[in-house]
């Protein structure tokens, strides 16, 4: 499918997805969509400990770098794994901005590892952050009880309704330990219902600027 880097609302850039008209993050801004969903409605939930972390499409690598960014100042140990089915290619990387817009000029090498690190491996990005990137299909993830956090960052259901689906949930309830949380952008009934059926504990919480509600998932 045909892909296009775009600029979103905050200057920072996306990928879209031309046919289906979907983006990789908010249009309104996907910097400050990752902060919010990932980092102020999950990231923000611990400190002072090791963190196992499950991106579910790791995709452009923001919210990954955001993560590494961000976990020294919570005094967090992170393991970090990003499932991806579609890497982006090199030349898609070298239109994204995320470095200068956020003022970060200096990871550059961290960026650029993560993305050069081999698939199916474990690396150590930076001292107490390590990155396992698997690609495979979200469905074939079976992990149990392993997971701390998942930042559930899939396409939207309205062109990929079978990645929000009780199926897919039931895999991430498995993959999380007891007490642990999942965190989505989306904020849709049936995405809600499909959660509780699972057996999680559903929050609403406000959405990102552009967006009225996201949803926060535990399991008990
Ligand atoms: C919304 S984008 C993720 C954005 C990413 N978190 C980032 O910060 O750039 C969704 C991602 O899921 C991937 N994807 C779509 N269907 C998939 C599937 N069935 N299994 C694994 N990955 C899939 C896409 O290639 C895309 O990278």
């Amino acid at each position: 499918m045909k892909r296009e880097v775009i600029t979103t609302g905050d200057g920072s850039k996306t990928i879209q997805i031309m046919d289906w008209q979907e983006q990789y993050h908010s249009k309104h801004g996907a910097i400050q969509e990752a902060y919010h969903v990932f980092i102020k409605s999950g990231l923000d939930l611990f400190k002072d400990r090791e963190l196992q972390i499950l991106e579910i499409g790791f995709g452009t690598g923001l919210n990954a770098f955001i993560t590494l960014i961000e976990f020294e100042k919570r005094n967090l140990q992170i393991k970090y794994t990003g499932v991806e089915a579609y890497p982006v290619s090199n030349e898609e990387l070298e239109q994204l901005n995320y470095l200068e817009e956020l003022k970060s000029l200096s990871r550059k090498e961290d960026f650029n590892l993560m993305h050069s690190s081999p698939w199916n491996k474990v690396v150590e990005i930076s001292p107490n952050f390590s990155l396992l990137k698997e690609q495979k299909f979200f469905k074939e993830i079976d992990a149990v009880a392993e997971y701390d956090l998942i930042y559930f960052d899939a396409f939207g259901a309205r062109v990929q309704p079978e990645l929000w689906t009780v199926e897919i949930f039931q895999i991430m309830f498995n993959a999380m330990k007891n007490g642990a949380y999942l965190v989505t952008y989306a904020a849709k009934g049936s995405v809600r219902r499909a959660m509780l059926e699972v057996g999680f504990l559903v929050e609403r919480l406000p959405g990102p600027p552009g967006k009225r509600e996201m949803l926060r998932a535990k399991k008990q």
